[in-house]
């Protein structure tokens, strides 16, 4: 790993007085559920952003990135930070700056060198490792205390700013997960739940290399993915309220999920809704049920088992949300051939990485 205190002493002349880091994330199951309400089960990666820092009292943030494609960046921490262009790493910083001085009196900066060894653009949550780590260290400088999950719920509306509308995943899980331990994460409120990964289990990330830039053709996809969950969340509901199957409105999908049985729900969707939503309705409602199912899998050590729910999860994803791509179903096929108990895309998809579950042995 590169030694950060020294290319912050070879930057900033002097040696920092912090350091604060965030890993990335590898999620087992539960893609593209959480920003439907419904739950993931993700856990951390050894790999992380690291920040070495010295504050500043002019409120100004100097940034210096050991990667020499990200150029070093300077901004004023206040409501209202203007953003760079699309995808230019410099956001991944201003945006937790402008979400935590709108939220509190913020007023000192820092200068800092960043970092990471989390592939960019893979699918891994490099951002929300970036995100996470300044942050951290900016809340701790300006002596702002919040409450771990509240935490991460601010992370998660503040990485909005590049963007993104992601969900809340990624940012909990860094924030919360612990060693040995995949992190079911439940949403609106957040809610955590530690799950022991039995110890001969052993997850294999594979890269397949494509790139999944956030700011290109990869954002206006998710983004539109989660417009069409709504669409078709919204749908259902006037129909479900038509027809006088639930007593109050459902406000999500969890609650529609405790109004209605899961085939009931597939069945009055399939009726109202075209096949597009349709089939994106479908892959979130059982994906929600995987994951359900995961976590008694893995608190069984039932290795077989939750590898048939990441194979399903795989499934959906290409046929009915169509997040996969060629290399990522030639990785997933491998993996399976080479003997894996199941393996299936992680991330948001398009690119990036396959994740697989292999007895360590
Ligand atoms: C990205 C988002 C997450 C989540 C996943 C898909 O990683 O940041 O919030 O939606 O995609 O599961």
């Amino acid at each position: 790993m590169t030694d950060i205190h020294a290319v912050f002493d070879g930057r900033f002349g002097r040696r920092p007085t912090h350091v604060s880091w965030a890993p990335g994330r590898v999620n087992l199951l539960g893609e593209h559920t959480d920003y439907n309400d419904l739950p993931v089960l993700p856990m951390a990666l050894q790999r992380q952003g690291r920040l070495a820092l010295s504050p500043r009292d002019d409120g100004r943030v100097v940034l210096h990135s050991t990667d020499p494609a990200f150029r070093p960046v300077e901004f004023e921490v206040r409501p209202g930070i203007p953003p760079d262009a699309p995808g230019h790493w410099a956001n991944y910083a201003k945006a937790p700056a402008d979400m935590l001085a709108r939220r509190f009196a913020i007023w000192r900066g820092f200068e800092g060198v960043l970092d990471s060894d989390v592939p960019v653009a893979s699918g891994l949550s490099s951002s929300s490792a970036v995100v996470n780590a300044v942050g951290l260290a900016l809340a701790h400088i300006n002596e702002v205390e919040v409450e771990e999950r509240a935490f991460a719920a601010l992370m998660a509306d503040a990485e909005r700013y590049t963007g993104t509308r992601g969900g809340g995943m990624d940012q909990a899980v860094s924030l919360a997960a612990r060693e040995g331990y995949a992190l079911k994460i439940m949403f609106s409120p957040l809610r955590l739940q530690h799950v022991l990964i039995p110890e001969d289990w052993c997850f294999v990330v594979a890269d397949s290399g494509v790139r999944v830039e956030k700011s290109g053709a990869a954002q206006k996809t998710y983004n539109s993915r989660r417009g069409e969950c709504e669409n078709a969340f919204n749908a259902v509901v006037e129909e479900v309220m038509r027809a006088g199957l639930a007593p109050t409105t459902p406000s999500n999908y969890p609650d529609l999920l405790r109004m209605l049985e899961r085939e009931e729900l597939l069945a009055l969707a399939e009726n109202t809704l075209d096949t597009t939503l349709f089939r994106r309705l479908r892959h979130v409602v059982t994906e929600a049920g995987r994951v359900q199912e995961a976590v008694d899998r893995m608190k069984g050590a039932d290795l077989a088992g939750f590898g048939t729910l990441m194979d399903a999860s795989h499934g959906s994803l290409r046929t009915d949300f169509l997040m996969s791509s060629r290399e990522l179903d030639d990785l997933v096929g491998i993996a399976r051939e080479g003997g894996a108990a199941g393996a299936r895309l992680t991330g948001a998809g398009l690119g990036g990485c396959i994740v697989a579950l292999a007895d360590r042995g």
